[in-house]
């Protein structure tokens, strides 16, 4: 039987790897090349790097045991699981996708993927009917980012998986801002789940990496190759820094929803803010969906103020909380998505969807809630 997840983020599938050494702390195989014993066997399993590393697949199998999938493979950023996940079409394949997603994401569409011949569509994912509408014969795969950065839109996860089987498409989900620890998409019907291991998986603001973790094996091994064949995999210290990070997963993410949860509900009552995007608040017009689909609902969220002067005066005078990029870390950072993570959106759409000038980011770290009240009241109250 399966261990409970959080014993899981400690020591991985315990049943499948044991370290030779019997090291703790799983080590950094920081070389290039193994040697073999004889021609077409190399005694340990491992040949070079580029293709697989004894830290790399530690990192990979746990991540595959907390997400319920067969085969996990470790990219060097979160864009390049992405970017190795778009190899599986090919010219002419049509791809659904939401029409909210990180700006990276959209990006690699435009500049990358439809030069290469793919033909997407954004819809509205929180609509089924609209997904079951952009279906067509071409369609390839669903892409879905739920909750989506920066808008916090919810997607239901087990309508959208049999919108995609009933056509032959797969299913793919960027389980990025809930992380396995409140979300498991296989187990409602995905067929890949991909993530920003640079968030909350490395979890410390220190290292970028990507994961693509599929519910079979057979799309696992078309994705290995795809990665030894770009070479855009996990270096072994990253791997080692991911692994560390994983550890600590489960007691992270339960703190940080609490804080956030805490910042949310005062947000809203303070006569600055316009709007709370939060999943957690029962007035989310996706609470209900998320709540039935998932654990909990993290600690990143999205406000929206009265003003583009309140949003620069917070950005330009919090103390405590960071402004940067980047969410899921032990230090808040507060974003301004209009400029740094969406700006190659194009405007109009920025504009349909919310991402104006007054939106803010916020994701919350590991620090003291009345510290992190006391940084934002600074800001606006003086
Ligand atoms: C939801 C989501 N997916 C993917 C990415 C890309 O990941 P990376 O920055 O590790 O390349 C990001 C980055 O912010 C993200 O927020």
């Amino acid at each position: 039987m399966s261990q409970s997840i959080e014993t899981r983020c400690i020591h991985g599938d315990i049943h499948k790897y044991r370290e030779d050494s019997r090291a703790i702390s799983f080590p950094i195989y920081q070389t290039a090349s193994f040697s073999h014993m004889e021609p077409g066997h190399n005694g340990s399993g491992f040949d070079y790097t580029r293709e697989s590393n004894p830290t790399r697949s530690r990192v990979e199998e746990t991540v595959a045991s907390l997400e319920n999938a067969a085969e996990a493979v470790a990219f060097s950023s979160g864009m390049a699981a992405i970017t190795a996940c778009f190899e599986l079409f090919r010219p002419g394949d049509h791809v659904i996708c939401s029409e909210d997603l990180y700006g990276g994401t959209v990006r690699l569409f435009h500049n990358i993927s439809e030069k290469n011949g793919l033909v997407i569509d954004f819809v509205d994912s929180t609509d089924l009917n609209a997904v079951k509408a952009a279906i067509r014969p071409a369609t390839k795969a669903i892409y879905v980012e739920t909750p989506s950065n920066p808008m916090m839109n919810v997607t239901d996860l087990r309508g959208c998986a049999a919108l995609a089987k009933a056509h032959g498409a797969l299913l793919i989900v960027d389980n990025t801002f809930l992380s396995p620890y409140f979300q498991n998409p296989i187990d409602l019907g995905a067929d890949i789940v991909l993530h920003s291991g640079s968030k909350f998986l490395g979890g410390h603001n220190d290292t970028i990496s990507g994961f693509l973790c599929t519910a079979d094996q057979e799309l696992g091994d078309r994705v290995r190759l795809i990665a030894k064949t770009l070479g855009n995999t996990l270096a072994p210290f990253d791997s080692w820094l991911v692994l560390r990070g994983l550890k600590t997963l489960a007691v992270r993410m339960e703190r940080q929803q609490k804080t956030a949860l805490t910042l949310a509900i005062w947000l809203s009552a303070q006569p600055w803010v316009k709007k709370v995007y939060h999943i957690g608040l029962p007035d989310h017009p996706g609470y209900e969906v998320n709540a039935g689909q998932s654990r909990g609902f993290g600690s990143t969220f999205s406000f929206a103020v009265d003003s583009k002067e309140t949003a620069l005066k917070i950005l330009q005078g919090v103390r405590l909380i960071t402004f940067a990029e980047s969410l899921g870390g032990t230090e808040s950072l507060i974003t301004y998505p209009v400029v740094q993570t969406h700006p190659d959106v194009p405007a109009e759409v920025r504009e349909h969807l919310g991402i104006t000038d007054t939106l803010l980011r916020l994701s919350v770290g590991l620090e003291n809630e009345m510290d992190l009240i006391a940084d934002l009241k600074a800001v606006t109250e003086d």
